[in-house]
């Protein structure tokens, strides 16, 4: 059914696509034959996943269709980026499909809801959805916002305490100076107001917060924001937002397109992030690894270079849900293949 599915929509613009998904998802009830394994599970950052895989930022911007998301059998859901206020985002086209890189371009720019609407949301599912279901939300500043660090403040004031977890975006490409936030002098700051605010707040004072980053990042940005993040208690790094720099190696016509890129071709340059974070922090800070995960032996990669949980989003485009529960079949066999115990017993063995 899904692989049918899958081909009609490819036959409309990727964000027309997108759209249809995302109303299907919403209206339709998904029976799934989801199931969890033991040997997947780890208690971190004071929460209890059940697998290491999540859906990445970017799918579910508004909140909206969380429930069929879980029933697909991720871990945990990560919604947003939610901006303090809505925005429509840049001029369309703005979403790229490279099928024979297995990538996308996309240029969106944080076309979100704002985050009024996406509490109504998130207060909507309260009810129905297990209260053990891990939902992060990733917070983000608006275009003309005049200060950036309220921005995220206001995010965290007003979708923290529905969150199991916060995540600062500070990587995405598509809004212009998002991504000097990462530099030295200006993250120092940045991170020390937020969890000064999260002290503040009694209904998130024990809320995870989880800086994301950008791939194209050099060797002395991240080791600054390694220390920083040691030193501030950082609970967890999100390794890698899309990126903005082009391989020869893509074929597709649409290549030169202006945005950031995901799917396969991120892979690599996404795990070479992810160990040199897990050298510089020393396998003290969580690391969800991000950037072409596309079956469960890129994913067992990506723990034994150092991520502790996953996400993928450009992948599901592709193969559709199924991927998830295929992803965890090959994962548990690849565990007792090396004679693992847990999968956490995987994280960090190849750097
Ligand atoms: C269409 C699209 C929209 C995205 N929007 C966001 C976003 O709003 N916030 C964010 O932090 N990341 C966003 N991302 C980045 C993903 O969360 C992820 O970091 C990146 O795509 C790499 O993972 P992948 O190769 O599995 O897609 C987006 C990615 C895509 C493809």
């Amino acid at each position: 059914m899904y692989n049918s599915a899958l081909k009609i929509l490819r036959l409309f613009p990727p964000e027309m696509a997108h759209d249809l998904t995302l109303n299907i998802l919403k209206y339709k009830k998904f029976v799934s034959k989801n199931f969890e394994d033991p040997i997947l599970s780890q208690h971190l950052m004071g929460l209890d996943f059940p697998n290491p895989i999540g859906l990445a930022a970017g799918f579910d911007k508004n909140a909206e269709v969380i429930q069929s998301m879980f029933s697909f059998g991720f871990g945990f859901i990560e919604i947003g980026t939610v901006t303090p206020k809505p925005q429509k985002g840049n001029i369309k086209p703005r979403v790229f499909r490279l099928q024979e890189d297995r990538a996308i371009i996309n240029s969106l720019g944080f076309n979100n809801k704002g985050v009024t609407k996406v509490k109504k949301n998130l207060l909507k599912i309260q009810n129905t959805l297990r209260s053990n279901k891990i939902i992060g939300v990733n917070l983000g500043k608006n275009k003309n916002s005049i200060n950036a660090i309220d921005d995220y403040l206001l995010g965290m004031e007003k979708l923290g305490s529905l969150s199991s977890y916060i995540t600062i975006n500070i990587s995405s490409p598509n809004t212009e100076g998002l991504r000097e936030l990462q530099l030295k002098g200006k993250i120092e700051k940045l991170i020390k107001k937020i969890l000064q605010k999260r002290e503040q707040i009694e209904s998130i004072n024990k809320k995870p917060v989880l800086i994301k980053i950008s791939p194209d990042l050099n060797e002395d940005q991240l080791r600054d924001i390694a220390l920083i993040s040691l030193a501030n208690n950082v609970d967890g790094l999100i390794l890698t937002n899309t990126t903005a720099e082009r391989t020869n190696k893509l074929i597709s016509n649409y290549k030169t397109k202006v945005g950031g890129l995901s799917g396969k071709p991120l892979y690599l340059t996404s795990n070479t992030i992810l160990k040199k974070m897990y050298n510089l922090t020393n396998g003290q800070i969580p690391l969800i690894g991000v950037g072409g995960i596309s079956s469960g032996s890129d994913c067992y990669n990506k723990i034994k270079s150092g991520a502790s949980l996953i996400q993928l989003y450009t992948a599901l485009i592709y193969s559709g849900p199924i991927l998830i529960t295929n992803i965890k079949n090959e994962l548990i066999d690849l565990i007792k293949t090396d004679g693992y115990k847990n999968i956490s017993d995987v994280i960090g063995k190849s750097v």
